[in-house]
């Protein structure tokens, strides 16, 4: 029989520091009435001077192991995607390594932007399936607030920093059921972080291809593991703007009470958004075991994905 590749952990991390829409009034030209209403957004996390994306990556990835009962030992490969990655190379992936002492894992970084994460467990589904690698620990961090421009207020107030982590491996019922990725180069201005600089975006036309494409995704995701929306248990979409959110659960016919939203205290934290929010909501006990979730992200690119899953582990409320 063949293997079947799913999530047997997943942690998180964010750093401590918390700065709410009012640090951004007392900077810009803006307002704290502004940025909720518009984003959805109330506060975010940021790095402190001395504190990298490798280091949040590293809490977040022994919370994940923890979670699914195994030593860094036990880790064949390392993946973590990153916009913000501490230096071109060595890769993140490679000091995590060294930080949790995987001594028995390869590791490398991929650069997806905001939809990382749903590609980084889509290729470790892959190799846990063709059984090249038992367990697989993928991260998905950022540490945006070194990339945004303080002079540009469309841009600065949506970012926040933090990293979520998961371990793919076996699981004998559920797991992952599809997967599916997409991109598109035309789009590859309309959302950029050029090496060295800050992040340049054009906000509307991110925002219509968000909308456009989360419920596109999610559909097609769920076509792919012969489901249909009526079936989504809860729904974790990337977190970027809380009126995407809503237009997008309103294309797929769902109530909000099954879309997880943290974008109000952490602002959008790229490849870190998905896996915090899964790991918050299977904490707080809104994925239990046997429910059908469905991940969906966006990002520069332009690239998209979006997974189901069938939650292997049991409920993680109170853990
Ligand atoms: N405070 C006050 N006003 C602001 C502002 C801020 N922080 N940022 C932009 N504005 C202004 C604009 O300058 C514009 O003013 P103008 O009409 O005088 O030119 C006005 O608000 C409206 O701008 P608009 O772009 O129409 O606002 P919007 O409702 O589309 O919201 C975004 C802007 C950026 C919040 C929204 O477009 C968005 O979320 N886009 C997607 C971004 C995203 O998801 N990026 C990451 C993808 S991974």
């Amino acid at each position: 029989m063949n293997k079947k590749a799913g999530i047997l952990g997943v942690g998180s991390y964010l750093p401590n520091k918390i700065v709410d829409n009012f640090y951004f009034e007392k900077i810009m030209d803006t307002s704290d009435e502004w940025i909720k209403t518009r984003t959805g957004i109330s506060e975010r996390r940021m790095v402190d001077e001395n504190e990298t994306t490798s280091d949040l990556s590293t809490k977040a990835a022994l919370n994940a192991i923890k979670c699914a009962n195994l030593t860094p030992q036990d880790i064949d490969l390392i993946i973590v995607a990153t916009a913000t990655p501490d230096m071109a190379f060595p890769s993140t992936a490679c000091i995590v390594q060294e930080n949790i002492g995987a001594t028995h894992a390869a590791a490398f970084d991929i650069s997806v932007a905001c939809s990382g994460f749903i590609y980084g467990i889509t290729i470790a589904k892959q190799f846990v399936e063709t059984e090249m690698y038992k367990n697989i620990l993928v991260i998905g961090a950022e540490a945006l607030s070194r990339a945004v421009d303080y002079n540009d207020r469309s841009t600065a107030i949506l970012f926040g920093d933090g990293a979520g982590a998961v371990v793919i491996g076996n699981v004998d019922e559920g797991g992952i059921l599809s997967t599916y990725l997409g991109s598109d180069g035309k789009g590859k201005d309309v959302l950029t972080l050029p090496v060295g600089d800050s992040i340049k975006m054009s906000g509307s036309d991110v925002y219509k291809f968000a909308v456009r494409i989360m419920g596109e995704a999610s559909l097609k995701a769920l076509q792919m593991a012969n489901l249909d929306a009526t079936e989504i248990d809860c729904l974790i979409p990337h977190q970027a703007n809380i009126r995407i959110i809503e237009a997008s659960a309103k294309r797929l016919k769902l109530d909000m009470d099954k879309v997880y939203v943290n974008l109000n205290k952490y602002g959008n934290m790229s490849a870190a958004s998905i896996p915090v929010a899964l790991d918050e909501a299977y904490r707080q006990g809104k994925i239990n075991k046997g429910d059908n979730v469905v991940l969906v992200g966006f990002g520069g690119g332009l690239t998209w994905g979006a997974s189901v899953i069938n939650w292997s582990i049991q409920g993680g409320k109170n853990e």
